[in-house]
């Protein structure tokens, strides 16, 4: 088992650069399937969640050549079997594969998927469109199988602006015959990225990124070259490691609207940020204040950095809340926090922490990937030695978060 060991302390100057996000590239590889030629990615981060993906591709007989961080994906002779238990449940977006084989074969079967055990995290809402789609669902134990003689467009409403939901329905629609309608989608980038993905290909998708989206059922989808977008929630924690150790700190190659509701907390707790147009320079400042954060769907602050803005709030001073809205069981980071010498205190969905306290090195679990970055930071700021055990949830998220940290200051080791 590998573990991370942080000497906590340094300062962190130099330049961070952002790789392709994670929610985007593992949603666009799953949907190169959907394209009757070759596909090729840029920018796609060098991270397991993507190799997972890349096994999934290659049990189903695509042709992947990766180089560096371009993939080029040829499709064009998959066998749609089976997708076993092992492989699917590496990863929470192995059930894009559902949207994609059902969209183009009419047929799908596969596990369950895995991921970070942050709630309970049901897929009625994709199995219910597929159904409104026209597919038959049949489930037994972990194993579902969704087929259909023909998918059909219809309007399709979501009790929730589930970000998964919106990507399977769109991959599911995007061959079907007629006009499928999403309402109350979900609006985050990585949808824009995986539909301008889709339209680059020869689908015809409107209204990505806002909460009703169009998808006119094509018969064919063509080669196509894209890029992976920037990672919103890896520019976000890096950001906040600025806020707690920088010294013209550059985060760079960042999209600074994606990260609005970060940026905005961040000076009203008085962070000094400086925002260009591609990037961020952050200094640490000395007194920072205490605030309110409420989990939303984007644009609102996003869960995914719920758990890394902890550790900056154990650093303000005064009383912080965090109501988490998104998921159930996201304060596992909290346990450790407090190993660490915060003083936080989480009841049901709501988080107090009372700062600000210093915190001291010792051995904690990253129980999930957000929770791990947290750590990280808290690691990075701590007297004395963090290590952390349970690191292969962090590296299925970050690509190269040793060697970034590490160019710019940091004294972090993967062992
Ligand atoms: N939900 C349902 N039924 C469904 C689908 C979702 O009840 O069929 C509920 C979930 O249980 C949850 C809420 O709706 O309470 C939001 O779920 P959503 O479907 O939006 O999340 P997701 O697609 O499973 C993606 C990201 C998560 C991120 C969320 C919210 C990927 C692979 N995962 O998950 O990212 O937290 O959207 O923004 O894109 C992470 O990167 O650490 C991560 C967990």
């Amino acid at each position: 088992m590998q573990k991370i060991t942080i000497h906590g302390g340094q300062k962190l100057s130099g330049t961070i650069t952002i790789s392709g996000a994670k929610n985007s590239a593992v949603a666009l590889i799953p949907a190169s399937v959907l394209c009757d030629e070759q596909t090729t990615i840029f920018n796609v981060p060098n991270i397991s969640d993507t190799d997972a993906l890349k096994e999934i591709l290659s049990y189903l007989n695509a042709k992947i050549v990766q180089e560096k961080d371009t993939m080029v994906i040829d499709s064009s002779n998959i066998i749609n079997k089976e997708i076993p238990e092992s492989i699917s449940k590496k990863l929470r977006a192995s059930y894009y594969f559902m949207g994609a084989l059902l969209g183009k074969y009419k047929k799908v079967s596969m596990y369950f998927p895995g991921g970070c055990p942050i709630g309970e995290r049901p897929i009625n809402l994709h199995l219910k469109a597929f159904e409104m789609l026209g597919a038959k669902v049949t489930n037994e134990g972990n194993k579902y199988t969704v087929e259909a003689e023909e998918l059909k467009g219809t309007e399709i409403y979501l009790d929730f602006a589930s970000v998964g939901a919106t990507i399977n329905i769109i991959l599911a629609a995007v061959k079907a015959t007629g006009v499928t309608t999403i309402e109350n989608a979900a609006k985050e980038p990585e949808i824009v990225n995986v539909a301008t993905f889709l339209n680059n290909m020869g689908a015809k998708i409107t209204g990505a990124g806002t909460s009703k989206i169009k998808i006119k059922g094509v018969k064919k989808l063509h080669s196509c070259v894209h890029e992976v977008i920037p990672d919103r929630i890896e520019a976000g924690t890096y950001m906040i490691a600025g806020a707690l150790l920088g010294e013209n700190l550059k985060i760079a190659n960042v999209i600074p609207e994606h990260v609005e509701a970060l940026t905005s907390k961040l000076k009203d707790i008085g962070v000094d940020i400086k925002e260009g147009t591609d990037y961020f320079i952050i200094n640490k400042v000395n007194k920072l204040k205490s605030t309110n954060i409420k989990t939303l769907i984007y644009p609102g602050f996003p869960t995914d950095l719920q758990q890394p803005i902890t550790t900056l709030l154990t650093q303000c001073e005064g009383k912080s809340k965090i109501k988490e809205t998104i998921w159930e069981n996201r304060f596992l980071n909290t346990e450790y926090l407090n190993l660490m010498g915060a003083k936080i205190e989480t009841k049901n969905d709501t988080a107090v922490i009372s700062g600000p306290t210093p915190l001291k090195g010792c051995e904690v679990k990253a129980t999930d990937l957000r929770a791990g970055a947290c750590l990280v930071l808290a690691g990075l700021i701590a007297e004395g030695i963090t290590t952390i055990t349970n690191v292969e949830h962090i590296l299925r998220g970050y690509d190269q978060i040793i060697q970034k940290l590490t160019n710019v200051g940091a004294k972090i080791e993967l062992n």
